[in-house]
């Protein structure tokens, strides 16, 4: 079920996201503070730049190499059109090339993945993302903006990914 975002939610979601992020970079992130932030790698989807912001939180706390994910063909500007199209793409399967190119994935330890939530599930360009990097044997560490309904099976999705990590943490934001 597609819910559309509460547009006057958003800045309140921001705030909650940003205590929470707050409080994994003080706790159960710690892992990836006390690692070498060469190690670290911030991978995010951003259309409006809420998750990037959040995104650009974490690099500041525990360093890395912050990537945005981008597409070969983008979304277009028009809000409702793309809610069709990730529609469609979602009942197809359909995984949208990406542009964004990440070298040595291998060399990463820790991979923060941020997204927002698009019909209540994980981005079509996210999906494109785990299906070609492989992150078996790292730590995952999903985050994820939404209008106010919440992740939807967005978390879930990035734990049947990557079953294979050695560890993920899924960083429950946003409110709903
Ligand atoms: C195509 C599309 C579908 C969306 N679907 C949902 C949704 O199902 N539930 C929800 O809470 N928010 C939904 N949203 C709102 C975004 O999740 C929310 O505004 C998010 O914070 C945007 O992050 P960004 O600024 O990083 O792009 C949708 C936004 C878009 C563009």
């Amino acid at each position: 079920m597609l819910k559309h975002p509460k547009s006057n939610k958003e800045m309140n979601n921001a705030i909650v996201l940003l205590i929470i992020i707050g409080t994994c970079l003080t706790s159960g992130c710690s892992n990836a503070q006390s690692m070498s932030s060469d190690k670290i790698l911030i991978v995010y989807l951003s259309r409006t730049n809420n998750t990037k912001a959040i995104a650009e939180i974490i690099q500041r706390n525990v360093g890395g190499t912050l990537v945005a994910l981008e597409l070969e063909k983008p979304y277009p500007e028009n809000y409702q059109q793309t809610v069709q199209q990730v529609v469609k793409e979602n009942e197809t399967g359909y995984l949208p090339p990406l542009k964004t190119k990440i070298d040595s994935i291998e060399k990463y330890d820790v991979v923060f993945l941020g997204f927002p939530t698009w019909d209540m599930k994980m981005p079509p360009p996210v999906k494109s993302f785990l299906h070609q990097y492989n992150l078996s044997g790292k730590t995952v560490i999903p985050f994820n903006t939404n209008a106010g309904y919440g992740v939807g099976s967005g978390f879930e999705s990035v734990r049947n990914y990557v079953q294979r990590a050695k560890y993920w943490k899924a960083l429950k934001l946003g409110v709903g």
